[in-house]
């Protein structure tokens, strides 16, 4: 594929990085991560090949849902730096040839946000009205409140005006009135302010929650939901045309695929594959690639421009929400056995690593599949060095301990006193001393050094994003074949889930012995015959990306030449 064409549409073959400026490197010694400290961390991204970094909430906020409760949209926390550091950030950035996007938290503020104060000192205030007020709400419907731990209600009496407020997630964090044109126009506000300042699109934070409570919008009319979103895409690509939105949109694929917009995707550019990854997991659990196969088979095909986000981790639990009862005590029983490290009945609050008793080879697999599957890999920053989780801390707090850089005090990420930082870095097989940056850095058969080689050739291979794809029959339940062809080019890949050694065969369409399948991870080619059947054999969890070549030249991506 041209690159003249991969690199306009960065988004679908970028590598996302999520980051929390709050525990990632602490520049000046006070136990909290600012943007001084991230920025000096610019070049170990850069040097894995990341392309986008996605900030997690960094606006003044009480911190009571760790930055996602905010008190003010247009300004830094005192606590992470000033806008001149976040500023100086995206400089940085930029000049490693890095975009960055960030969290965009606007279905709800804090209830100590200006507006909210506003909106709750009288009926007939100035911001009544951007929030959702009730006098008799209807009865809660328990599925819907999102944390079940904390909270048995959307709505919370308000005494002073005497009405119900909304909330879908916690109480602290009043639910905005996004029918009300005055809201959608500060949330443009917003997104056009950031955007001045060098931002390369959103991280849209509970996409379907945004629009779920639709109320006349002051002319006798109620607002299309979809609409909100393809007038908020058409203002970001008018500011910007190459920013994209990246939305949180765990719904079954059917109505999930709405949020995409039209057949050019004019709504949100790309979604969270949520069903893709939970069935990973039920794949992981049962050595039997076939749930994850079912998934992708099912998956939509997502409109020209937009784009699926593959991901392993991120920083809330793993939900596990979209399989059945069953399917999902399956995964807990392999990965997640004590009650303590379940949350919400629904996920569990574990990093890959630990849930797969560290071990190594699997783990490799895991990324393999996560670079080579179509989509958009975003990775949650840890994950590159294997860290675990500190299940002392409270709920989804125990995978957002600080990064470990080194395996000095506080893992190199703050010079304060221990007792001084908020989420403690785990100990033992999981600790700085153990796991961290710097010794991977040294160690050839380290994570690090396979996750940047994995991103290598997944930028070399374009076809894995843009290509059509398909799932191939391969004689092994627990193998799972993908092939991506784009412009006349193949790209296989296959992987092994279980940890006995497996042959598998699949029939590759339209190709014959005229062509090879040469690894793209190791040395090494694989012929193909006459009717087009290539036959393999993968190690215990096993790997191998293949690309389709003629005898005599091997692929100018090969393990050979790079
Ligand atoms: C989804 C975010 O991922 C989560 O961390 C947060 O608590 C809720 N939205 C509320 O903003």
């Amino acid at each position: 594929m041209r690159l003249s064409v991969t690199s306009d549409l960065w988004w679908k073959n970028a590598v996302v990085y999520c980051l929390d400026i709050e525990t990632y490197a602490d520049g000046n010694g006070d136990g909290v991560g600012d943007f001084r400290g991230a920025v000096e961390r610019i070049d170990h991204l850069d040097r894995m090949g990341v392309t986008c970094i996605w900030l997690m909430p960094f606006f003044p906020s009480p911190d009571c849902d760790d930055g996602y409760d905010i008190t003010d949209f247009y300004a830094v926390d005192p606590r992470l730096g000033t806008l001149g550091d976040f500023v100086e950030f995206m400089r940085v950035a930029r000049d490693r040839g890095i975009r960055v996007i960030a969290d965009l938290v606007v279905n709800h503020t804090s209830d100590r946000h200006p507006w909210f104060l506003d909106a709750r000192s009288a009926r007939d205030s100035r911001y009544r009205d951007w929030y959702i007020w009730s006098d008799e709400p209807e009865p809660d419907d328990p599925e819907g409140v999102v944390f079940p731990d904390k909270e048995n209600s959307l709505w919370e009496f308000d005494e002073k005006t005497g009405q119900y407020y909304f909330h879908r997630f916690y109480r602290f964090q009043p639910d905005l009135n996004t029918s009300n044109p005055e809201v959608r126009d500060e949330i443009a506000r917003i997104l056009g302010f950031w955007m001045e300042l060098g931002l390369s699109g959103f991280r849209v934070d509970a996409v379907p929650f945004l629009v779920e409570q639709v109320t006349d919008s002051g002319d006798g009319r109620l607002p299309d939901p979809h609409e909100f979103f393809a007038d908020l895409r058409a203002f970001l690509n008018r500011r910007n045309g190459g920013a994209a939105l990246l939305g949180e949109v765990n719904l079954p694929y059917d109505d999930l695929v709405k949020y995409f917009g039209d057949s050019l995707g004019n709504q949100i550019t790309m979604c969270f594959d949520f069903i893709g990854m939970q069935n990973m997991y039920l794949s992981l659990a049962r050595g039997d690639a076939g749930p994850l196969a079912a998934a992708l088979r099912e998956r939509p095909r997502p409109p020209r421009d937009a784009h699926w986000a593959t991901f392993v981790r991120n920083h809330d639990e793993l939900t596990l929400d979209k399989l059945s009862d069953s399917e999902r005590q399956e995964v807990f029983a392999a990965f997640g056995p004590d009650e303590d490290m379940q949350l919400y009945g629904r996920g569990l609050r574990r990093r890959l690593p630990t849930m797969l008793g560290g071990d190594m080879g699997r783990i490799k697999m895991v990324y393999s599949l996560l670079f080579s599957l179509p989509g958009t890999p975003v990775l949650f920053y840890g994950e590159e060095i294997g860290m675990g989780e500190n299940l002392d801390l409270e709920g989804r707090q125990a995978v957002r301990t600080p990064m470990q850089w080194t395996p000095n005090r506080n893992g190199g990420f703050s010079t304060a006193d221990p007792a001084k930082i908020h989420n403690v870095v785990p100990s033992g097989d999981y600790g700085p001393e153990r796991v961290n940056v710097s010794a991977q850095q040294r160690d050839s058969d380290s994570l690090l050094l396979w996750i940047t080689r994995l991103i290598r050739h997944y930028r070399d291979c374009p076809e894995l994003a843009w290509g059509d794809y398909a799932v191939l029959d391969c004689g092994a339940r627990s193998v799972l074949a993908h092939r991506a062809d784009a412009d006349g080019e193949t790209v296989l890949a296959v992987h092994n889930f279980s940890e006995r050694e497996t042959e598998a065969e699949v029939v590759l369409e339209g190709l014959d012995s005229s062509k090879v399948l040469t690894d793209l991870l190791v040395d090494g080619t694989v012929e193909i015959s006459d009717e087009g059947r290539a036959r393999f054999r993968l190690g215990r969890y096993g790997c191998r990306w293949f690309r389709v070549s003629t005898p005599e030249t091997a692929p100018a991506d090969s393990a050979g030449s790079s």
